[in-house]
């Protein structure tokens, strides 16, 4: 059981300098960060913004996420960053093997796990996004799917020390949500497989209208919301009801 629920917003690759600085300037103005004690909030802004997003976010109690980090720490990698950079900036999160990034950067679930396992030596706590597709689920393949996404992290990290997403790809971006029942299965399903201090986050199409309802789903310990993290009302309004679950 993890008591604090985990709410985390992945902007992708939309808002700039001023969007990012003015999320923060509302959500400082607009709530008193003691109200959100009880969770363990991040915004992912992309990569270029990192470093700003961590100015913008200072005294927030929010941590900066980011969306994507190379699993070796040096080298001939044009391109890419290491978890060292994201130490330096003060980024405390990475979400990794998102299947946005699995379906147009062509990661495997090998690299997924290095990237895992990088983080982890490199004190950045990593986010490991698992999905079926439809066709997975409807050839009866979703949990064999995610348990062969999990497996080579599993081999590498310690689940203790890793936090995860399942976030069923037809249900990212699409205004579809599992339901409850799905939701339930897959996560004792996960659970089972790993540790119970994991956090076990839901991701897809999570709205202020339906946060609340997957937050009180067992072994549900937050989630991770694309679109509707990029508005902060609506942002701050599944941060509400995250805090009465
Ligand atoms: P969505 O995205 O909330 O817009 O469906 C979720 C995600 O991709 O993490």
């Amino acid at each position: 059981m993890n008591e604090k629920k985990w709410i985390v917003g992945n902007w992708k690759l939309n808002h700039g300098l001023l969007e990012t600085q003015s999320f923060f300037e509302f959500l400082r103005t607009s709530c008193q960060k003691e109200r959100f004690q009880s969770l363990n909030i991040g915004i992912a802004p992309v990569a270029p913004l990192l470093s700003w997003a961590v100015q913008c976010s200072q005294n927030s109690g929010i941590q900066i996420a980011a969306q994507n980090v190379f699993y070796q720490e040096s080298g001939a990698y044009t391109g890419e960053w290491s978890v060292r950079h994201l130490r330096d900036l003060g980024v405390s999160w990475a979400i990794i093997g998102h299947s946005e990034r699995r379906r147009y950067f062509a990661e495997t679930s090998e690299q997924v796990a290095w990237k895992a396992r990088a983080c982890v030596e490199g004190r950045v706590m990593p986010i490991v996004c698992v999905g079926e597709t439809l066709a997975d689920r409807e050839s009866g393949l979703a949990e064999s799917v995610i348990e062969s996404q999990l497996k080579p992290v599993l081999e590498q990290v310690d689940p203790s020390q890793i936090c995860l997403a399942y976030e069923p790809v037809w249900a990212i971006g699409t205004g579809k949500v599992a339901t409850s029942n799905e939701i339930a299965q897959m996560h004792e399903r996960i659970r089972k497989l790993t540790h119970p201090s994991t956090p076990i986050l839901y991701g897809g199409s999570i709205h202020a209208s339906n946060a609340r309802l997957v937050l009180e789903i067992a072994h549900v310990d937050g989630v991770l919301v694309g679109g509707a993290s990029l508005q902060v009302d609506s942002f701050l309004s599944i941060l509400n009801d995250a805090t009465q679950c």
